[in-house]
């Protein structure tokens, strides 16, 4: 894949450094060997200019607002396509046949249930635990359950790792719900497709017949499709490097999962329906306006801005589209946070610090109205996130331990501390 070779001058000497192109996208100048040459390290703390892989899985143009997974336009897979269909296009690389389907929906389906020992794992959390709290612990315990499908080493248990994971991501997330609640667990009950067994492992009780609204559960797996990969962000990022030192699949998973707990990523939908409710009434919105755009403020729009995208993020459109499909299906007409949601999107896309700083809405702009109309607490907003997002980090992790040249992360820093200084005794310091 070396294209050419591009010159670097590096103070009085120059070298020749390898240029990689990929199918489509930037290229990369390869800079494996530019320590040696020159005794320099390259310096880009937030990635913004550096590959840190390469991948056949996700592709996004930030510039054009394309998201592409294993070469399909995510809003084609998510008009036609279910979540297992795209989890198999993500993990395998194509989409499946209809026997292929078949299969995997069944091998998932059949991983549905969490050892009966994890629910008294789960009685030793606090009621009010956060659920994220509980889904980083849960799925980190994985490890300690299911043992048998820990060596990464071999294909048969990294395959056995990856569909309990996608299966009982559901189930973890649906307990830590319930636990939160007060309510009972629900098993998993297989003769229903995947998000309409979660939607009923949350919402039905024991005491009552509880009926899937197919609209909402069509809206949910939709919802899954859009957040099931993302390229290299922040938590795959994370899985990845957490992957590289041969850790097992449950403890990298959890890794990612504690980093999309953040704000600046995954946390950002229930940021954004807080803010939204924070802001009440569209009246208001210059205020909070005017505060994104104050220097000395910290206050950010939630919902508004990405790494990547420097235009309408193509999640966001389909998410909006889902949000009034599920409005409309609950018959909900005057929802004020869609009025604030609406009236906020339409100033910030006219104002003019918005325009140059190409700060659009992002998916996690409409997604928190979408979820909190479905019936979810805000705190449960990511980890809905975190159980689309499995597929894609178990693709990246399996990617980067199928490739036979894999070596651990080390990245290397600028040291801007004290330079070497000699031991003072306790009792010589003042
Ligand atoms: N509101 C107001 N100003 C903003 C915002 C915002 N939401 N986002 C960026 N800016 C400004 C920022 O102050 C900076 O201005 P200046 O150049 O004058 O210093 C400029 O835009 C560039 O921002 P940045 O922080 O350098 O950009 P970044 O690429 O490091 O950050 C981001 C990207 C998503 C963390 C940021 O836009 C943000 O904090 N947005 C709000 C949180 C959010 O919605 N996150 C969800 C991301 S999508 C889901 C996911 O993939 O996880």
């Amino acid at each position: 894949m070396t294209a050419h070779t591009t010159s670097l001058k590096v103070d009085d000497k120059v070298i020749d450094l390898p240029v990689k192109e990929g199918t489509i996208g930037p290229a990369v100048v390869d800079i494996g060997k530019l320590y040696a040459q020159t005794g320099m390290f390259t310096y880009d703390p937030g990635f913004t200019s550096t590959a840190a892989c390469e991948s056949k899985i996700t592709y996004i143009d930030g510039d054009e607002g394309v998201l592409l997974y294993r070469g399909y336009p995510i809003e084609q897979l998510a008009e036609h396509g279910d979540f297992l269909e795209s989890c198999y296009l993500l993990l395998y690389g194509e989409l499946p046949t209809p026997t292929q389907k078949a299969d995997f929906d069944y091998r998932v389906t059949r991983h549905t249930m969490v050892h009966e020992q994890m629910m008294r794992f789960f009685q030793g959390f606090r009621r009010d635990a956060h659920p994220m709290a509980v889904m980083v612990a849960s799925v980190g315990a994985m490890s300690a359950f299911y043992h048998d499908s820990t060596d990464i080493s071999d294909p048969y248990q990294r395959m056995v790792a990856s569909m309990r994971m996608i299966a009982k991501m559901p189930t973890l997330a649906a307990m830590a719900f319930k636990y939160s609640i007060g309510q009972p667990f629900v098993y998993p009950k297989n003769d229903l497709d995947y998000t309409s067994n979660f939607l009923r492992m949350c919402f039905a009780v024991p005491c009552e017949e509880y009926k899937v609204n197919p609209v909402l559960s069509r809206a949910l797996d939709r919802i899954f499709i859009l957040h099931a990969d993302h390229e290299q962000n922040a938590s795959t990022s994370t899985v990845r490097l957490a992957g590289s030192s041969g850790a097992n699949p449950f403890a990298c998973i959890a890794a990612g999962i504690a980093c999309l707990w953040g704000p600046a990523h995954g946390g950002a939908n229930e940021a954004a329906l807080q803010m939204l409710q924070e802001i009440g009434h569209v009246d208001n919105i210059p205020k909070y306006i005017a505060k994104a755009k104050d220097k000395n403020d910290p206050f950010r729009l939630m919902g508004f801005g990405h790494r990547v995208y420097k235009n309408y993020d193509p999640r966001a459109k389909i998410m909006q589209k889902t949000c009034h499909e599920v409005l409309n299906e609950l018959g909900i007409k005057d929802d004020p946070l869609l009025d604030v949601a609406v009236e906020l999107e339409r100033i910030a896309l006219s104002d003019p610090y918005f325009i140059e700083k190409k700060l659009y809405p992002n998916i996690d702009f409409y997604s928190g109205i979408t979820l909190k109309a479905m019936g979810f607490p805000t705190d449960m907003f990511t980890v809905l996130f975190a159980l689309a997002r499995t597929v894609g980090w178990i693709g990246q992790w399996k990617e980067m331990i199928e490739d036979p040249g894999q070596r651990i992360g080390r990245p290397r820093q600028l040291y801007t501390g004290e330079p070497r200084r000699e031991y003072t005794p306790m009792a010589q310091r003042r």
